[in-house]
């Protein structure tokens, strides 16, 4: 077996796209399903500042991204402003790990934490600093960011989520990662107890990458 991370050529977009849709119904991931969006367009197909593909033997099998600041949605700019603050950061200076994915078969061989690694490391070297999001309904997920170091700086209710799923259905977690030598200004837990956190009155957010 012969694994291989590398960076996206367009030409891998089809074959990401069946192993994305494939793996879909078991992970829920995207969580709506069908996509409410072209998938190219939850691929980051354009709007991607830099992409990975995990390889086995030759097929992509897994992939990440990175994008510049969140825009065009309601809660764009409050997650923007959480992670800024959370890194000590300009809202520029931010980078969103995206549309990170391990296809059935190929998982459980270090693929999906060897794209985390290489998404950050470039973040790094870039010097920007990393944030993503994610619903707690995708434990693996989770559980590889937790073990990675990141630690949650808000929690949303988008709008599109309580269609879907309900007012008892998950909240969209949105997390940074302290990268070598960036500043991080902030030790206490902002989740932790009331009027830490964001107004969960607010406007309803965005979608958690399905926007
Ligand atoms: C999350 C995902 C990318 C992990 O891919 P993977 O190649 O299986 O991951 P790895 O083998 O590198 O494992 C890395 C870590 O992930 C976590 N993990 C992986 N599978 C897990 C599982 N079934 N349950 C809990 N944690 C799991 C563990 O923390 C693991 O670390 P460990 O091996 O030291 O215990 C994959 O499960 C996936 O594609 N899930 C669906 C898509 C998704 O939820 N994406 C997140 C978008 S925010």
């Amino acid at each position: 077996m012969t694994t291989t991370i590398r960076p996206r050529r367009r030409t891998d977009l089809p074959a990401l796209a069946d192993v994305l849709l494939a793996q879909q119904a078991t992970s829920r991931y995207p969580f709506r399903d069908p996509l409410p969006i072209p998938v190219d367009a939850f691929l980051h197909a354009e709007d991607a500042q830099a992409a990975w593909v995990a390889e086995l033997d030759g097929a992509p099998v897994g992939h990440v991204c990175r994008t510049g600041p969140l825009s065009g949605f309601p809660g764009a700019e409050e997650m923007n402003a959480a992670c800024a603050e959370a890194h000590g950061c300009a809202v520029a200076e931010l980078s969103w790990v995206s549309t990170l994915f391990v296809g059935q078969d190929a998982r459980g061989h270090g693929l999906g934490r060897r794209l985390l690694d290489t998404v950050v490391a470039d973040i790094a070297a870039h010097g920007l600093h990393p944030c993503l999001e994610v619903l707690a309904v995708h434990p693996a997920a989770l559980s590889l960011y937790e073990s990675s170091g990141w630690r949650p700086v808000l929690r949303q209710r988008p709008g599109w989520l309580t269609e879907v799923a309900g007012d008892e259905g998950p909240d969209v977690l949105v997390m940074v990662l302290d990268v070598a030598g960036a500043s991080s200004p902030r030790t206490s837990h902002p989740l932790d107890g009331p009027g830490a956190g964001p107004d969960p009155q607010r406007q309803p957010g965005g979608e958690a990458e399905e926007r």
